[in-house]
């Protein structure tokens, strides 16, 4: 572990942020890369997100009127949905909101709000970021850290209650931990890395604090993190499009601490995929089970980091050279994910038809998937309308399991088109019990048992069948879905969702997760009071009452990405 030790200061006083020199952040399409002026999207369209909220599906009418339906139905409103400069919290009083169909707050949001004021971390005076959980009854191990994948909904809870300074006060923390020298035994780690947790240590004594970072150099299974870096970015657009306050990114250690992270993620090597190769264990499902080689979680979340970052670099020397690769980067991955990631029913009866050892240019089973390979349960699992992401791809070598992180992501990244997005939802929908079942929502599916959970996950007893991240349901997965839902105009999915989490989170002391094939028993480990279970619900439900904070964790489609195939009729 990393440590730094300083002394505190007096006072350690937060300062507001100043909304009054608010620039112009907008959305812009990357495919002008020459003469691309800053800040463009001038061309004001009617967006994907435009179109999909105002052709919602006739069903959805809840009552009493709520300023949802008012989002919904009123075109002045998406005017500023993706705007820039409107804090999207704007109308909502602190602590207040949470009313769900009738205009009383559901009680489990105030008991949600204390919880994650509860779990506030500080050092030298100001809330730096979250601890995990808040649970004394288990042993600590990490779960006493501030994680940076698990502070992004906590972050959004706060952004979306007009509370911005922590998350400025943890996105410049973690930056001045990026910069710390990581060794694993003789190895240095890349610069660019950013940790997986950190936590403040006190002494009383010699009134010092000290800072104790991981950047996978003490985590189980020593994977660092790669998607502590594509959170920071996004979480730094999103603080930038909540409060309108441009001079944080623009701050050069933020601009170079985003280069750095670029630095590692687009450098060239080996590869013959736009995909980025990982380890096992280097995202929210940290321990063996799988997915290294190009699983989705951590596409869909270099995707997203990607466009982000450039929404969010300045055009200057540096930046320049950055945008260039971003945009060739991003043209290459979309096309990658959404023709060789996408599984639909017709995709799926074309490679169960697959020939294999075809050679050349012209071979259609480019990877040489083995038609073999298929797994039953993927033939009854496709619904006949309906698609998604699966978890890997690479040479011989399809995952056909479900990610819920990565295609949530996928959606909100626009990484899947609009068709593609709607599929998606669709499979949702169809395969209710198997993803939702009594407790949203699972990490993964299905679970793998006997003979192969000893070949792929090491024999974890952690992560034995329908537990943990092995078909395990974990309730912070519940903003995914809401954002998920919400970009689609699907909202009623997700209240659905919430509803189900309102008949046990709370009562059950929001546990990290939930085990069993239909999620109804409290995971075999868990932690209870899981900060991300408290924050995810909380975000849940703040997006729901008023979608506009949507714009801060989704981006729109480019209209000049288009969509390299149409595999079926079914999108
Ligand atoms: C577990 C989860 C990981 C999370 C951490 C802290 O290790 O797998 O995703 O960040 O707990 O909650």
């Amino acid at each position: 572990m990393s440590t730094l030790t300083v002394d505190v200061p007096q006072n350690g006083s937060v300062k507001n942020v100043d909304s009054s020199s608010v620039h112009e952040l907008d959305e812009y399409d990357f495919t002008r890369l020459p003469d691309r002026p800053r800040n463009l999207n001038l061309e004001r369209q009617r967006s994907f997100d435009e179109r999909s909220l105002t052709e919602l599906p006739l069903g959805f009418s809840p009552h009493p009127p709520s300023r949802a339906d008012n989002f919904y139905r009123a075109f002045d409103v998406l005017d500023s949905f993706f705007s820039p400069g409107r804090r999207s919290g704007f109308s909502t009083p602190k602590s207040q909101f949470g009313y769900g169909m009738s205009n009383e707050p559901h009680p489990m949001v105030a008991e949600a709000w204390d919880n994650l004021r509860r779990s506030l971390v500080y050092f030298r005076g100001q809330p730096v970021g979250t601890i995990a959980a808040l649970d004394n009854s288990e042993e600590n191990l990490n779960y006493d850290q501030v994680f940076v994948r698990d502070f992004v909904p906590s972050a959004l809870a706060f952004l979306m209650n007009g509370e911005p300074e922590i998350v400025k006060n943890f996105i410049l923390k973690t930056l001045r931990l990026q910069s710390w020298e990581k060794r694993i035994d003789r190895f240095q780690l890349g610069e660019g890395v950013m940790p997986a947790s950190f936590k403040v240590l006190h002494d009383p004594t010699r009134n010092t604090e000290t800072l104790i970072a991981d950047f996978g150099e003490s985590a189980i299974g020593r994977v660092a993190p790669v998607d502590s870096g594509f959170w920071w970015i996004i979480l730094l657009r999103a603080y930038t499009k909540s409060t309108g306050d441009t001079s944080l990114a623009e701050r050069p250690e933020c601009q170079k601490g985003m280069r750095l992270i670029l630095s590692l993620c687009l450098s060239e090597g080996f590869d013959t995929f736009p995909t980025l190769l990982c380890a096992d264990g280097c995202s929210m499902i940290d321990r063996r089970m799988g997915v290294y080689g190009y699983p989705i979680e951590i596409q869909a979340l270099f995707f997203m980091a990607l466009r982000c970052a450039l929404l969010l670099l300045k055009q200057d020397g540096p930046g320049e050279e950055f945008i260039e690769r971003i945009i060739k980067r991003l043209h290459a991955l979309s096309y990658h994910m959404r023709s060789y990631f996408w599984l639909d029913l017709k995709q799926l009866n074309d490679i169960y038809r697959y020939k294999t050892e075809e050679y050349s240019h012209t071979a259609v089973n480019k990877f040489n998937v083995m038609p073999d390979s298929l797994p039953e349960w993927v033939f009854d699992f496709m619904p006949l309308h309906g698609g998604y992401f699966i978890g890997n791809v690479g040479p011989s070598n399809m995952d056909f399991r479900w990610f819920c992180l990565g295609n949530c992501i996928a959606i909100l990244s626009s990484l899947a088109t609009h068709e593609q997005a709607m599929a998606i939802m669709d499979l949702i929908e169809s395969r209710w019990e198997e993803l939702v079942g009594d407790m949203p929502l699972k990490v993964s599916y299905p679970a793998i048992e006997s003979h192969e959970w000893r070949i792929i996950t090491g024999c974890d007893p952690k992560n034995t069948r329908w537990s943990y991240h092995n078909g395990g349901s974990w309730p912070v997965l519940l903003w995914l879905l809401t954002a998920a839902c919400i970009k689609t105009g699907r909202p009623q999915i997700a209240r659905r969702a919430i509803e189900l989490a309102e008949t046990r989170l709370s009562k059950d002391g929001w546990p990290e997760y939930y085990d069993g094939k239909l999620g109804r028993y409290v995971g075999k480990q868990a932690r209870k009071h899981q900060t991300w279970s408290i924050a995810g619900y909380l975000v849940a439900k703040m997006m729901l009452e008023d979608p506009s904070h949507l714009g801060m964790v989704a981006i729109e489609e480019d209209k000049q990405m288009k969509p390299v195939l149409k595999r079926s009729s079914s999108f």
